[in-house]
């Protein structure tokens, strides 16, 4: 695992673009993307660019069961905004959590990931060590699943509900096996409340107590932080 360090959310934005676009350049065509603030900066300088993505597919990792793609809190809803209706992709892929169905829905998700293996997978990470929604005790070869999200996820991500009680319970999720068969890996993180899961990913042992403490056993993984976020790195 690489860990790059950079002196702001801007640099390391800028980083993960030069890889990602690198990584184009040399035929990649499968991009895992994610959601959540971390990834905007680098999703605003593609959205700024003058490439065209029209020839690549796009598979998420997560989205909440219950919830309507035109709803502003969906993450259908946000990759629209923050980047496919600015640059459109050929194929776009996202778990379907409008389907209750999370059998059904899950492996759905499977087929979609079997026929389109990911090139290089953008992820951020949860102030628990989680990626994707996968939080921790979730099995290192997991598949896609639903999750029921811990209680320090939902106080995290109800920033962007009106209030706590109007954050879904449940996720669909890439699973961990399915995130380690990407071929190349970026996770970023900004800030302070990233800092001690950065120090655990890293530094720590592998555990599932860590979620991405699973990319230490990653071939082609760079994990891009801040001053904040890498504080606690020896
Ligand atoms: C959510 C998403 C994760 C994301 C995490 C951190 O839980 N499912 O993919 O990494 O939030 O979000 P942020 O980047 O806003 O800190």
């Amino acid at each position: 695992m690489k860990i790059i360090k950079v002196t702001s959310p801007q640099d390391g934005s800028r980083y993960a673009y030069r890889l990602l676009t690198e990584a184009i350049d040399n035929g990649a065509k499968v991009l895992g993307l994610a959601t959540g603030s971390t990834p905007l900066g680098l999703y605003r300088l593609m959205c700024e660019d003058k490439r065209d993505y029209r020839s690549l597919i796009s598979v998420n990792l997560d989205e909440y069961v219950g919830i309507q793609p035109d709803n502003p809190q969906s993450y259908h809803y946000f990759m629209r905004t923050h980047l496919f209706s600015a640059k459109p992709f050929k194929q776009t892929y996202i778990p379907d959590g409008t389907n209750p169905n999370a059998a059904a829905a899950t492996k759905q998700y499977d087929q979609i990931l079997a026929a389109n293996p990911i090139d290089l997978q953008i992820l951020g990470i949860g102030q628990n060590g989680h990626i994707g929604f996968n939080e921790p005790g979730t099995a290192f070869d997991s598949k896609t699943h639903r999750v029921r999200l811990t209680e320090s996820t939902i106080a995290a991500n109800s920033r962007f509900f009106s209030d706590q009680s109007a954050v879904p319970r449940y996720a669909y999720t890439m699973g961990l096996g399915s995130i380690m068969q990407a071929k190349q890996i970026i996770l970023l993180a900004f800030g302070k409340a990233k800092a001690a899961a950065i120090h655990q990913m890293t530094q720590g042992k592998v555990t599932p107590a860590v979620p991405a403490s699973l990319l230490q056993k990653h071939q082609n993984a760079t994990v891009i932080v801040d001053k904040e976020a890498g504080s606690q790195l020896a």
